[in-house]
């Protein structure tokens, strides 16, 4: 009896939205979890987000630094603050997010909008001119690079920085995926004709073609990082990569502990 009055509020549950709502409140008032801090995220622009980063990604984003908890977070590219207010969201309470921005507007925006903000230094200057004392001097466990668009100078800041990284750090690079001409709105279609992308194929293109160079620039590279791709052509997605030094999980089992003989 009492599993099936269990089974017949998990239907409920899985069918209504309004209940999932009240027991969503209900969990929150008890003291069972606390707010997810995403309410922001509905008001963050989707398909036509020229600038920012679109809201999924923004999701994504958000469950992966509540998944790791970095303590240090740098972004390169602050624009009107909403990556940057997005982290802060996801940020444990030892979290500190610096972000970096040359334009007078977001140094305004910055100054004006985040000042209540203790987790969040903004730092005026540009990405290549990264100093390890910017952040403190501390292991630096997450990075995003959203700022420069630009092969060589995004060059130029990962090899200031590389020494500073958390062994376990990753890397996030927005903007490396391939627009579907399917998905255009007119911005996009405005922005072809504007910007130097780069037509892939007759439908795909890459709207920031240095930011995927510089993936696979690092990859490339000595420093042994992996990336995979947060990428899609079933949606308008600007996409990002994710970098990680590869290391194994398990540790070798040595050759004499096998069993085995040289
Ligand atoms: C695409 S917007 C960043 C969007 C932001 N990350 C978001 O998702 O809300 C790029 C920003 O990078 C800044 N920028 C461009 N070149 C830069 C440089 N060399 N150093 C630091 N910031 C730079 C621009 O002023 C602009 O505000």
């Amino acid at each position: 009896m009492l599993s099936q009055i269990k089974s017949l509020i998990r239907q409920l549950f899985y069918r209504s939205g309004v209940f999932r709502g009240i027991v969503g409140c209900c969990s929150v008032m008890i003291g069972r979890t606390s707010g997810l801090g995403i309410s922001h995220l509905l008001s963050y622009r989707e398909d036509d987000a020229i600038g920012p980063l679109q809201r999924d990604e923004a999701m994504a984003m958000f469950g992966i630094i509540r998944t790791l908890r970095p303590k240090v977070v740098v972004e390169f590219g602050f624009f009107h603050g909403h990556s940057a207010y997005n982290f802060l969201q996801a940020l444990p309470e030892d979290g500190r997010l610096y972000s970096y921005d040359i334009d007078e507007d977001s140094i305004r925006r910055a100054e004006r909008e985040f000042s209540f903000e203790r987790r969040f230094t903004f730092v005026g200057k540009s990405q290549t001119a990264f100093e390890a004392c910017d952040v403190g001097g501390e292991p630096i466990d997450f990075v995003f690079f959203d700022a420069a668009h630009e092969l060589e100078l995004n060059i130029e800041t990962f090899t200031r920085m590389v020494a500073h990284l958390a062994p376990e750090a990753m890397i996030a690079i927005h903007d490396t995926g391939l627009w579907q001409r399917r998905h255009f709105t007119p911005i996009h279609a405005t922005f072809t004709r504007e910007h130097a992308g780069e037509w892939v194929s007759d439908e795909l293109y890459a709207h920031q073609p240095g930011e995927r160079e510089f993936v696979d620039w690092i990859v490339a590279g000595q420093h042994g990082f992996a990336a995979i791709h947060l990428h899609s052509t079933r949606t308008l997605r600007h996409g990002f990569s994710l970098l990680q030094r590869q290391r194994t999980l398990v540790a070798p089992v040595p050759a004499v502990q096998a069993g085995l003989r040289a």
